[in-house]
């Protein structure tokens, strides 16, 4: 990390065109110096929920098929170098780096062969081929509900999917949209424990969003350098939310009984009542310091586990 090449300035103007709903409408990199200075800042944050998500399919034994990845609106591919870096000891066959603008996928082509200079990189729209595994990271705040659906049909295509976005309400409800449209064609394997409709869709979690939480590595916490970016992003560091989807055509093992946490729980006293969703669906938990001691410490030190056993709803 060299905070020393970071232009500043560029990270401004980048920040101003995702929040005022410009970027959708034009491309908005203009040389390497923009695409290196977001790599290292708005990208690590992806990066770090790409390791969250990778390192759960890593712990569960899932392993991607070795043929073609494809990532999808690369930006500087972040998303397709953690997946090299996790997945890695048996590479992909070839890899598919696809955006609209030419000089980010030479930039994502560039940093892929530094991590793995072997490996051979297409720049090029996807075609509808059956290919391996499709990537894609942070992109539905910048697309129209007609491409939206264009990306499915590019999706469909896929053995598996991993599909990660920003934690917000907006965006999550979006990805819960294409969740149900794929649910057909593909099992679901991460975050959801079943195969049935999204929980969430039910009109009394309206207010609800399926999101989790990635952690953040103790730089950002002591780096100078990391508060300032904070500031300018206008971001908390200590808090990384995520919403993700990974889709999977191959049979997948039985999923288990337990809970998958939604957001924060919020701790009280002596219980906590934590959002869950299971194949019943989305509704509030209550685990008590008295019957549920061992998870209710870690909630109460602000340890969210990603699973909770099934407790009494309410
Ligand atoms: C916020 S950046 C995310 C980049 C990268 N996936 C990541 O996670 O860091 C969104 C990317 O989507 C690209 N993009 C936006 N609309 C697109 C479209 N219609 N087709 C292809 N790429 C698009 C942008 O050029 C940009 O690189």
């Amino acid at each position: 990390m060299d905070w020393q090449t970071i232009d500043w300035k560029a990270l401004e103007r980048l920040r101003s065109a995702f929040l005022d709903g410009t970027a959708g409408a034009r491309d908005y990199w203009r040389n390497d110096r923009d695409l290196e200075s977001y790599d290292q800042t708005f990208g690590q944050r992806i990066r770090w929920k790409w390791d969250y998500v990778l390192k759960d399919l890593q712990r569960r034994g899932w392993e991607p098929p070795r043929a073609e990845a494809v990532d999808w609106g690369c930006g500087t591919g972040i998303a397709m170098r953690a997946f090299l870096e996790h997945f890695g000891a048996e590479p992909p066959s070839k890899l598919v780096l696809w955006d609209r603008s030419p000089v980010a996928m030479q930039f994502a082509a560039r940093k892929a062969r530094e991590v793995f200079p072997d490996i051979s990189v297409w720049l090029d729209r996807p075609s509808d081929h059956d290919f391996g595994t499709l990537l894609i990271s942070h992109v539905l705040t910048e697309l129209s509900d007609e491409q939206v659906v264009e990306l499915l049909g590019l999706a469909v295509h896929a053995t598996s999917v991993i599909w990660i976005e920003p934690g917000t309400h907006e965006v999550s409800r979006r990805l819960i949209a294409a969740r149900e449209r794929l649910r057909g064609t593909f099992q679901i394997v991460s975050p959801c424990t079943h195969q049935a409709a999204c929980g969430m869709l039910t009109p009394e979690n309206d207010r609800h969003w399926c999101h989790h939480f990635a952690p953040s590595p103790p730089e950002a916490f002591t780096d100078g350098n990391w508060a300032r970016f904070a500031r300018l992003a206008g971001v908390d560091l200590r808090s990384l939310p995520l919403s993700f989807v990974v889709l999977d055509k191959r049979q997948q093992p039985t999923q288990s009984d337990a809970v998958r946490v939604i957001g924060r729980p919020r701790v009280y006293k002596a219980h906590a009542l934590v959002l869950g969703c299971d194949v019943s669906g989305v509704n509030e938990h209550r685990h008590t310091k008295r019957n549920q001691p061992e998870e209710f410490r870690r909630l109460k030190k602000g340890d969210i586990p990603a699973y909770l056993p099934r407790c009494s709803a309410g």
